[in-house]
């Protein structure tokens, strides 16, 4: 099957309260960890990369293993998806280059400007026949070279989103409820503490998802910033030399709920770097004298893989469905 866009999957996902998983990819071993999870599973898969992905590993090197990625698992449908495009230029690179879907992130600018960038991507994209995801509200953290401080985000305004949608024609809507980038997604301070001393962050808003929703019925919504930062992959780290004090996520049970809503597409990256570091640390602590990448790459990938199968089967709810 070759490349497709996220059109069907995003209307299926929708219609059968289950999301689709969009996990970022910068080298050969998270793209196989993924769709070598994804394939078991029968989940379809969006594969997405940063600015930072592709000056990282280079634009022909991503799309060639994606490629190879399509070959090696002939069952599931696959997205190549540009994450937070910051600007015409870099959509219009990928839209040429054979991704099938963009991401155009002008969140931070005034709506006007939002607008018109997103609007222009999207008559190229379309003419094109790729997909566009846009954004409203502003995520807290870290993506490419943009920090956003927890004091400078903002939640998706409701009473905005018919208005972008009409004027820019964007296929999907990504919007601000609570999640944001990173491993480090709420402070201590903004967090309770459960029976076990565990740090419990505010829940995300519902109400902000449902009142979005109510005005965009059928359209499919993306999060974004939603890692779940597990607990064994910090300890993990922490354990083996590592120093991740107090890194937090979103609660599983809360992107699940959302999957079940009008949330089509969820965005995970950190969870993998988590997956990876935690395996090389025990690695390396426990095999001091290996110095073969491929001895502790490939318990890396393993690990990517049981990961990804995880939220497929137990967060999104994708298994079966390609
Ligand atoms: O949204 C941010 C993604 O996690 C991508 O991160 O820009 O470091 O590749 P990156
Ligand atoms: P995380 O940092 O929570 O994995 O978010 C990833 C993301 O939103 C990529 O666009
Ligand atoms: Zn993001």
């Amino acid at each position: 099957m070759p490349l497709v866009t996220s059109t069907e999957m995003f209307k299926k996902a929708y219609d059968g309260g289950y999301a689709i998983g969009a996990f970022n990819v910068n080298n050969m071993e998270i793209v196989q960890g993924i769709t070598e999870a994804c394939q078991e599973q029968k989940a379809p898969v969006i594969l997405q990369v940063s600015k930072g992905a592709r000056a990282y590993a280079n634009h022909t090197y991503l799309i060639k293993m994606v490629e190879a990625a399509v070959i090696e698992c002939p069952d599931i449908p696959i997205v190549l998806h540009l994450d937070h495009g910051p600007d015409f230029e870099t959509c219009k690179a990928c839209i040429d280059g054979g991704f099938t879907s963009v991401m155009i992130d002008c969140s931070s600018r005034p709506f006007d400007e939002n607008v018109a960038e997103t609007k222009k991507v999207v008559e190229y994209a379309h003419a094109h026949g790729v997909v566009v995801e846009a954004e409203l509200g502003t995520l807290a953290g870290v993506e490419d070279d943009v920090q956003v401080s927890a004091e400078d985000s903002s939640y998706t305004h409701p009473e905005e989103v018919e208005e972008f949608v009409t004027r820019t024609g964007c296929d999907s809507l990504a919007i601000a409820i609570g999640t944001s980038h990173g491993a480090y997604k709420f402070t201590p301070e903004q967090c309770t503490r459960n029976e076990q001393g565990i740090l419990v962050p505010p829940p995300l808003r519902f109400d902000v998802l449902e009142e979005v929703s109510k005005r965009l019925p059928g359209f499919p919504i993306v999060l974004h910033g939603s890692s779940s930062v597990p607990r064994q992959f910090v300890d993990k780290i922490n354990a083996h030399g590592g120093k991740m004090p107090d890194a937090i996520g979103i609660p599983e049970d809360e992107l699940r709920h959302a999957a079940q809503l009008s949330v089509c597409k969820i965005n995970i990256d950190s969870d993998i770097r988590l997956a990876i570091t935690a395996t090389i640390r025990e690695y390396f602590d426990e095999h001091p004298d290996h110095f073969d990448p491929r001895q502790y790459l490939k318990p890396a990938r393993q690990a990517v893989k049981d990961m990804v199968t995880h939220k497929l089967v137990n967060v999104l709810g994708c298994n079966g469905k390609a």
